[in-house]
């Protein structure tokens, strides 16, 4: 694996890659990796030659009172992740190699409803700071081929939306949520919590799972999510929202059946997200 920290470097090894006819996969992170990033690079390896996996911890997707500089910097240990893991290109870039004249001097990418509401809501410019440094990393690696994490349900479809609109001829994979074995969904804030918060944690993705199933059995949505809230706050959580949406995260209609819950809630010093897939009656 090389590992790579200057554009030029990046464009011209994917040019001789390119050249020779070699399918690329793109697997954008932020590092601090775990299963559920390594889950990205396996699935890329079934759609592609050559895995690029980007690690950056983009200021721009960041709130000014978010957790930039806690974020986890593991980069020796992701190095070695993803070698293992057999991607090909690990590209490294600095903040000042993509931002070259600062974030407020930067062209962003805005994509409208999808990306409103939800976290979007909660985390105001996330998805601009997401879209902006993801269609940088397609434009420098020209991927055929991209995989995102379903745990981040509403970044995906963003960038679904981002590819469709800005008509980029990328295949995005959507790759099912690690867990870890009682059902927490890996995260590398999962790392800020306690161990006492920890042992908590999982009872986000079980009230999710009781929900789906109440919601399977035909109760109202309503009524189901008000209970889960207030399961929420029983565990310790402060929730941020707790919404069941249609598969596109268009609000439900009538005639909709494939459905999915969604969370964040905060738990200590972390905001943890999850997602379940809903079949109504
Ligand atoms: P990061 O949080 O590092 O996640 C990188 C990718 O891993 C995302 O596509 C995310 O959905 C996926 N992922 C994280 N945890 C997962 C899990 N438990 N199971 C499956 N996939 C999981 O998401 C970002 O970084 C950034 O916003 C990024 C897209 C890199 C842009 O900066």
């Amino acid at each position: 694996m090389r590992t790579l920290r200057d554009i030029n470097d990046l464009r011209s090894m994917l040019h001789e890659h390119r050249q020779q006819g070699k399918r690329i996969a793109l697997v954008p992170t932020m590092g601090n990796l775990h299963k559920g990033h390594l889950a990205l690079v396996a699935s890329a390896r079934q759609h592609a030659d050559i895995i690029v996996s980007s690690l950056f911890v983009n200021p721009m997707q960041f709130g000014p009172d978010e957790d930039l500089d806690a974020y986890p910097r593991t980069f020796e240990a992701d190095q070695a992740q993803l070698k293992d893991a057999g991607c090909d290109i690990l590209f490294a870039p600095t903040v000042s190699a993509l931002y070259p004249n600062g974030l407020s001097a930067q062209t962003r990418v805005h994509v409208p409803e999808v990306g409103e509401g939800l976290c979007g809501g909660s985390r105001p410019g996330h998805f601009d700071g997401v879209s902006t440094v993801v269609s940088m990393l397609f434009n420098l690696v020209q991927p055929d081929v991209a995989c995102f994490g379903e745990k981040d349900y509403q970044q995906l479809a963003v960038i679904r939306k981002l590819v469709s609109d800005l008509h980029l001829p990328i295949n995005i994979v959507g790759v099912p949520i690690v867990r870890a074995d009682d059902g927490l969904a890996l995260s590398s804030r999962n790392g800020y919590l306690s161990e006492h918060e920890r042992a908590i944690a999982p009872v986000l993705y079980r009230t999710l799972c009781e929900l789906r199933d109440a919601l399977e059995q035909g109760a109202s949505a309503e009524q189901v999510l008000q209970q889960g809230k207030a399961a929420l706050y029983d565990a310790g959580f402060t929730p941020d929202y707790l919404e069941l949406r249609d598969t596109t995260l268009e609000p439900l209609s009538s005639s909709t059946r494939s459905a999915v819950l969604l969370a964040a809630a905060k738990l200590g010093p972390a905001r943890l997200i999850d997602n379940l897939s809903v079949q109504l009656p």
